[in-house]
């Protein structure tokens, strides 16, 4: 990570833990972001415990989430030596960086903020105090998160559509600086937005998502995995009618899963007429098999959270060493040295 044998491009991913990870998350964000870490590209991944904090204030919920995500990604193919995995909370320089980047951000620039605003909207609309339940942490999101990013020399940061005026923010922060300073201290970095991700599906048809509450957990099996699959929506058709696999949530969620031949297989079948219950029962056995190797890892890596720990330990000690030449050049700029 020194300077010296910089890669050309710098990519950063921040990894919001909250909620089980489900079939969703594995599609939209866990491949296309492991996917980035390709030959040339210094790939960072990070568990953002800080940002969840902000709504998260059970302990235990936390440290339970925290382990969770990343056992998940490594179950899910996150190779620790090849690319720096760590927690953001382990990198106290972050939140050193946040506040100096706090005294340099006007106030403005917040209240126009994604995240703030859209808790501001919802209280308006429920006729409560604009600023009901919105603590500083939320107000301040996009500062913590520049410095999550900034803190690294960072090129490159994909996100969705959500996440790129964080991105933004971050990028004219560090402008900013250097501007105010006369100089280069800071990298600028930039969103890349990802708008080919996958969306599956969820159990209602709708996009599977922890907030419509139509998700399959990812590493759900046997009895648990089947009631689950069984509540998926489906309609009246009788079973030997012939039926359009891509009209259908239980082909779309097994697409996700299976390989081209597997998928032409059962759409061969859905076409030749197929009862919704062998549907099902195809994505069910799909999902175990398809899963079993990842879920073996993630079952192992839950029992032995000492094996995660060090594995961040280890992407920390690498982080940080990034993250002090940073803030020494800041704290030297603004005369606190
Ligand atoms: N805000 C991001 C999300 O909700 C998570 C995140 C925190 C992040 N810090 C980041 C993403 C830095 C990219 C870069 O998904």
């Amino acid at each position: 990570m020194e300077s010296s044998s910089r890669k050309p491009h710098r990519v950063l991913t921040g990894i919001k833990p909250t909620g089980t990870p489900h079939v969703g998350n594995l599609l939209g964000a866990i491949r296309p972001a492991l996917r980035l870490a390709t030959e040339g590209v210094e790939a960072m991944y990070f568990i953002a415990d800080y940002h969840a904090l902000i709504d998260v204030k059970d302990a235990k919920a936390l440290a339970q989430q925290t382990y969770s995500v990343a056992a998940t990604w490594l179950a899910m193919g996150l190779d620790p030596t090849k690319v720096v995995f760590y927690r953001q909370s382990d990198i106290p320089e972050i939140l050193e960086l946040a506040w100096i980047f706090n005294c340099f951000t006007p106030k403005g620039w917040m209240n126009k903020a994604h995240a703030y605003k859209a808790a501001v909207d919802r209280n308006r609309e429920k006729g409560s105090d604009e600023d009901e339940d919105v603590n500083m942490g939320l107000y301040n999101y996009p500062v913590l998160m520049a410095a999550d990013i900034v803190a690294f020399d960072v090129d490159l940061v994909p996100v969705g559509k959500d996440q790129v005026q964080h991105v933004e923010i971050a990028r004219d922060i560090a402008q900013r600086m250097n501007h105010h300073h006369g100089k280069e201290i800071l990298r600028l970095p930039q969103a890349k937005l990802e708008d080919n991700a996958a969306i599956v599906p969820g159990l209602d048809g709708r996009k599977m998502s922890k907030s419509y509450d139509n998700t399959i957990p990812l590493f759900a099996t046997g009895k648990e995995l089947k009631k689950i699959i069984n509540r998926i929506v489906t309609d009246s058709t009788p079973p030997e009618v012939p039926k359009d696999p891509d009209a259908s949530t239980i082909f779309q969620i097994f697409k996700a899963v299976a390989t081209p031949d597997e998928c032409e297989a059962l759409a061969a079948r859905y076409r030749a007429g197929i009862g919704w219950g062998d549907a099902k029962n195809a994505l069910y056995e799909k999902l175990e098999s398809s899963l079993a190797d990842g879920r073996a890892k993630y079952t192992d890596l839950m029992a032995n959270p000492k094996k995660v720990d060090d594995l961040l330990a280890e992407g920390a000690a690498k982080a940080r060493a990034v993250a002090r030449a940073t803030l020494d050049r800041v704290r030297n700029a603004i005369g606190i040295g």
